[in-house]
């Protein structure tokens, strides 16, 4: 089956089922105020309506953006920070794998990220790389004036202009940012680049089923119809479907039992490598969402099998302060068999008769049943296969429990305040104008 399916943690275990029952209705409560927009934050409800409020028009221009890029490019440059760029990280990386820029035969564009990083190393071997392939750029940001993507994109404009000329440098530049302000959209209005609008009632952490995410993931070849349909399938759910059909709400509900019971530490765990990024997107639509008013579950994040030879102990046998949401995938794409050896002087033979797949499952049921014992809650999200349909279901399912969640702490899910902090700290001892007075104290220090 097609379908994301939630199992929570037994009750009489960690918690009482009248207390499911009480979450449930909170949950339900906290899904009327989202869904009317009478909540904190009602301005940044857009993405409640993605993708049915999505331009058809807009998705076909994406698509011939992708191709024109595909036909054009060996590489496509993703410009961006946080919410503008960790969505399409999420699903590109979800669906092929590190090892698939060593593929010769690959005919899509390899995707490559810039922006998110003030690594001189790293900008130093980009712009090495950028020189040996034939490439694009998609530079994002909803406020058109963050630090971090505004110094790339600066480099990289440079770069591809000279290789390429100024006219078709501009063929090959897509920027994605606000319909009317920031320093981006005015470079934009004035080079002429192709164009896609961040809605204004979108916020950045909630805008990968917007061009921010759909651009990049079309440019790596992967199918945006079916993420978008998955999404508008798991949106009917969310919406519409009552607590005990909810995996969204379902969520929002338990995490907030158990962070209630002292629980404060939510731990994504998957057993699936190319599932890592699907947790950076989710630590931060999480953290920063509901990280504030010195109230918030910390979101963290371990890669399992490997990470048991790392945090499994602590998990195992540390402090009793966390949970575990297990993203759990039933099959794969391929299979590997393992061969009979006839010395079997590795005393693998027992493993013969099992695919790669089964033996991670033994180790993911193994683990689980562990970890339980070992008084640590653990929610289970279960996809059939990682596609981009499910992976759609996946982040619409993630989005609107954490707007629910949110809530139900009480806190404005779709603000960032704790953010400029640093902001205005680095931009002080920068010496940008309009921070003399701050620098000065922070000097001081
Ligand atoms: O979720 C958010 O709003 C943030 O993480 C932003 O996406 C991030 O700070 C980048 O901002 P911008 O898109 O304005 O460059």
């Amino acid at each position: 089956m097609n379908k994301i399916a939630i199992k929570l943690p037994k009750t009489d275990l960690f918690f009482k089922a009248e207390e499911v029952d009480e979450y449930g209705k909170k949950a339900l409560q906290a899904r009327d105020i989202l869904l009317q927009g009478s909540g904190k934050g009602n301005d940044f409800l857009g993405w409640t309506s993605l993708p049915e409020t999505l331009d058809p028009a807009i998705v076909s221009s994406i698509k011939e953006d992708a191709k024109r890029i595909k036909a054009s490019s060996q590489l496509f440059v993703v410009v961006g920070i946080g919410g503008s760029y960790l969505g399409a990280r999420a699903v590109i990386e979800a669906l092929q794998s590190e090892l698939q820029s060593l593929d010769k035969n690959r005919n899509t564009p390899l995707v490559v990220y810039a922006g998110h990083t003030l690594s001189e190393d790293y900008c130093a071997q980009l712009l090495s790389v950028l020189d040996n392939y034939d490439y694009s750029v998609a530079v994002i940001s909803k406020s058109g004036t963050t630090t971090e993507p505004a110094i790339a994109f600066r480099l990289i404009k440079k770069h591809i202009e000279n290789k390429y000329g100024k006219e078709q440098a501009r063929e090959r530049i897509y920027a994605i940012t606000d319909a009317e302000k920031g320093a981006l959209h005015e470079i934009a209005i004035i080079e002429g680049y192709k164009r896609y609008v961040i809605p204004d009632n979108v916020g950045g952490r909630f805008s990968v089923l917007t061009p921010v995410g759909l651009l990049p993931i079309a440019a790596a070849g992967l199918d945006i119809d079916q993420l978008l349909a998955g999404a508008r399938d798991m949106r009917k759910v969310c919406v519409e479907a009552p607590f005990a059909e909810n995996p969204a709400l379902q969520y929002a509900a338990i995490r907030n039992l158990l962070y209630s019971k002292g629980k404060k530490v939510e731990v994504l765990i998957n057993f699936l490598p190319n599932l890592k990024y699907i947790s950076e997107w989710w630590k931060q639509l999480y953290g920063e969402s509901e990280g504030k008013e010195n109230k918030g579950i910390l979101p963290h994040s371990l890669s399992f099998t490997t990470d048991l030879h790392s945090m499994g102990q602590y998990v195992q046998e540390g402090e009793r302060l966390l949970f575990e949401t297990l993203v759990s995938v039933d099959g794969s794409h391929c299979h590997v068999d393992i061969p009979t050896d006839e010395k079997n002087l590795d005393k693998l033979n027992y493993l013969t008769s099992k695919t790669l797949t089964e033996i991670n499952h033994c180790a993911e049921t193994g683990t689980m049943i562990a970890h339980r014992n070992g008084g640590v809650p653990i929610v289970e999200i279960h996809i059939p296969e990682v596609t981009e349909y499910t992976l759609g279901q996946l982040i619409y399912m993630f989005e609107f429990a954490c707007g629910v969640s949110g809530y139900m702490l009480g806190v404005n899910p779709f603000d960032q305040p704790g953010v400029e902090a640093y902001k205005k700290n680095m931009f002080a001892l920068l010496g940008k104008p309009g921070f003399e007075e701050l620098r000065k104290t922070l000097t001081e220090q």
